[in-house]
């Protein structure tokens, strides 16, 4: 599947939710070399087609977490493919979890209701 066949293709809305581990205050590596390979996206102009949303779940293992320039890289990916930001879920102290607690897990629900009501006329 190449993006270009799968834009032209479908007119099914397209959610993009990056969930990204905060490294050294930033992304981690490997999902920052994903969003490198999209550049190609933006110097084709083929990122144009409407209805992609896209949305950042970002975690870090500190009580604060400095998410601010992970934040800034996803919206930049969204904009590299066209989509509409649809917001970040920012999620501190993973370090210390053993499980999920039920506050984030609430949370993260509540978000995939914001994302998803982007293209549902909810
Ligand atoms: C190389 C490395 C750097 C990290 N740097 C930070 C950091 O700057 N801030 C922070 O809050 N957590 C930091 N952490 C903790 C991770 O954000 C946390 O453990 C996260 O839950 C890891 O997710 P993963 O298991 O998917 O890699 C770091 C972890 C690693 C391995």
């Amino acid at each position: 599947m190449t993006w270009a066949g799968y834009t032209k293709r479908s007119r099914t809305p397209i959610y993009i939710v990056l969930a990204i581990p905060i490294y050294f205050s930033g992304p981690s590596s490997i999902i920052k070399q994903v969003i490198d390979r999209f550049q190609c996206v933006w110097l084709s102009g083929k990122g144009k087609r409407k209805g992609k949303t896209a949305a950042l779940i970002a975690a870090g293992g500190d009580p604060v977490p400095i998410f601010q320039s992970t934040v800034s890289i996803a919206k930049a990916f969204a904009k590299t493919i066209g989509a509409e930001w649809a917001g970040e879920l920012k999620i501190s102290a993973t370090d210390g979890m053993n499980d999920i607690p039920e506050h984030i897990v609430t949370e993260a629900r509540g978000f995939a209701s914001k994302i998803l009501s982007k293209h549902s006329g909810a």
